[in-house]
């Protein structure tokens, strides 16, 4: 079924902590505007007034703050916001939406990295999300001891205090980075994995390539 949501794109980036997602989303946007297109770069949890409230709950605190069960509540709760009041809406203008995380990242972290079961995970993005699904995820992969010293010395330096995450113990990263893999073996061509260890330019490139790729097939000329 078609719908005009269909006018848009939906790009979206994932991987583990320090995978350098928030520069390739610049660097990508910047490149698409150059372009012509119209482009909305967006996050979650986040992306809309009430989802940033959430995301105010979810990202900060000690580890243990949230029951996993109850953290993929409030992680659809959020995404419902940002779809309707944010994502659909870009789309259905035509635009390219390009968005830091998403269902996927659910499945990771609280899948496999929580062990929350994964059909439940999937029944909540049937309820929640539908049939939409993103026309191209871009999972950055990187060794977990790389992204956690990156992501460290990120935060420290900006003394933020969205760490919650990032302060949870290795195995748990390792757990998400096989998850993400996992995915992306499973997606049927959805998700395309890029090597993160290597200089911006080299990866933002690789990205412009898959991505002039889909967008060519969508009829979209990059
Ligand atoms: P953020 O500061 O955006 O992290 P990053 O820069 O690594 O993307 O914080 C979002 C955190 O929320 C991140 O640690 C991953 C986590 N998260 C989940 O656990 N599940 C989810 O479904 C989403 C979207 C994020």
């Amino acid at each position: 079924m078609t719908s005009d949501r269909d006018r848009g794109t939906f790009i979206t980036f994932e991987g583990g902590e320090g995978a350098g997602k928030t520069t390739q989303i610049r660097l990508l946007a910047d490149r698409l505007r150059a372009g012509g297109h119209d482009v909305v770069t967006t996050r979650e949890p986040g992306g809309a007034t009430g989802a940033d409230s959430i995301r105010a709950l979810l990202v900060s605190g000690a580890t243990d703050k949230w029951d996993p069960l109850s953290e993929c509540l409030l992680l659809f709760a959020a995404r419902r916001e940002h779809l309707v009041k944010t994502i659909w809406p870009a789309m259905e203008q035509g635009a390219i939406v390009l968005c830091d995380r998403f269902a996927d990242s659910t499945l990771a972290y609280q899948g496999y990295g929580h062990n929350v079961p994964i059909p439940f995970i999937e029944g909540l993005y049937a309820s929640v999300v539908g049939d939409f699904e993103p026309d191209l995820t871009l999972i950055l992969d990187l060794e977990v001891s790389v992204g956690l010293g990156r992501a460290i010395s990120r935060n420290t330096s900006a003394a933020s205090n969205e760490d919650r995450f990032e302060k949870m113990d290795p195995a748990f990263h390792e757990r998400l980075r096989a998850g993400f893999l996992e995915i992306a073996r499973n997606s049927g061509g959805r998700c395309v994995v890029i090597d993160a260890d290597r200089e911006p330019d080299t990866i933002a490139a690789d990205i412009w390539d898959r991505v002039s790729e889909r967008l060519s097939d969508a009829g979209a000329a990059a």
